[in-house]
């Protein structure tokens, strides 16, 4: 699989990234290794991750952790293989020290995820939302430290808007810090709001762009009919809340969409893919997935 460059970042990374979210539940551990062992087989080699996945079971404030174990289980002999993203930011616990981006929260998550991870290094580690009750300085500062003390290689950052994003910019200039090499937000072709001003910002800045949902929780696979019921053991039946409603007003967006496909000679599930890689700025996609077909059938749609 083709390989392309996360500039500023000295990382070289498919089109396609493996998302982990569902790690634990519905995926269980076994599962979750060959998936992650025919991921890499097929060529891809970036994976993403978050201190706080646990999959289905995830509540607000539980400890997280779990996505993270089963990956360090996948990519034992095989680590060198991958490039490993994770995350930091959201609450993990019950008290305000176990959320958030001070220095001192991201210094202690960062040790929990390298030792889950079985790794001494993260490829690529995000902050997972803006946290604006800590200074940005404090917070991005204390990722310029993880980057020099090498328990980092890059990073970057998620569900930060324009202008969010420009104001990191502004203060690693101001400070003569290392920018971040990729930014993470949701980007489908129904949640196409960056198109007005992040992904713009991003192509001018040269940075990665790396969207998640993009097949808003499977509704662009083509696998939901209007008036018919969602197939067993999909995500609408296990986790509704995880993706959009089936309402009339949802197939009526869809139809546009399966039109414009249909005139390019192509499946939904290709077009909601290669549609959002056409856009300059967009580098690889994060794709859940479920089963091992759903892997191959997005590495088949890329061509
Ligand atoms: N930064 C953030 O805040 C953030 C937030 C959310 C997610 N993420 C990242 O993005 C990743 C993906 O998120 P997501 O899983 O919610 O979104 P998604 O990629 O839009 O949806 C994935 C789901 O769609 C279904 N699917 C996938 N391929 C299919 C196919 N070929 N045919 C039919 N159904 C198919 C599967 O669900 P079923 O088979 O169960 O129906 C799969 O679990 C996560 O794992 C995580 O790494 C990041």
């Amino acid at each position: 699989m083709e390989r392309r460059v996360l500039p500023h970042s000295g990382l070289e990374v498919a089109p396609l990234c493996l998302g982990t979210m569902t790690f634990g539940t519905p995926v269980a551990q076994a599962e979750a290794v060959s998936l992650t062992q025919r991921a890499l087989d097929l060529g891809i080699n970036f994976i993403d991750t978050a201190n706080m996945y646990e999959g289905y079971t995830r509540r607000i404030g539980s400890p997280g952790g779990i996505s993270e174990e089963i990956l360090g289980q996948a990519l034992r002999g095989r680590r060198e293989q991958a490039v490993v993203a994770t995350k930091v930011g959201m609450k993990i616990g019950p008290t305000e020290a176990d959320e958030g981006l001070s220095r001192a929260h991201i210094r202690r998550e960062i040790e929990r995820s390298l030792a889950r991870l079985g790794t001494d290094t993260i490829d690529l580690y995000y902050m997972h939302r803006p946290y604006p009750a800590v200074p940005l300085e404090e917070s991005v500062g204390a990722f310029q430290e993880l980057l020099a003390e090498g328990k980092a290689r890059a990073w970057g950052i998620s569900n930060f808007s324009a202008a969010q994003t420009a104001e990191v910019l502004q203060v690693c200039d101001a400070n003569g810090w290392r920018r971040p090499a990729a930014v993470q937000p949701a980007y489908s072709l129904l949640k196409r709001d960056i198109e007005q001003d992040l992904l713009p910002l991003c192509q001018r800045e040269e940075l990665a762009v790396i969207p998640y949902q993009v097949l808003q929780g499977g509704v662009l696979s083509g696998k939901y009919q209007h008036g018919e019921p969602p197939p067993p053991g999909s995500r609408q039946v296990e986790k509704p809340e995880w993706t959009m409603v089936l309402s009339d007003e949802l197939f009526e967006r869809l139809g546009p969409i399966e039109a414009e496909a249909h005139a390019r000679g192509r499946t939904l599930l290709q077009h909601a893919l290669l549609s959002l890689l056409e856009q300059p700025a967009v580098v690889s996609l994060i794709i859940g997935v479920k089963r091992v077909e759903q892997i191959e059938a997005a590495v088949q749609a890329l061509g």
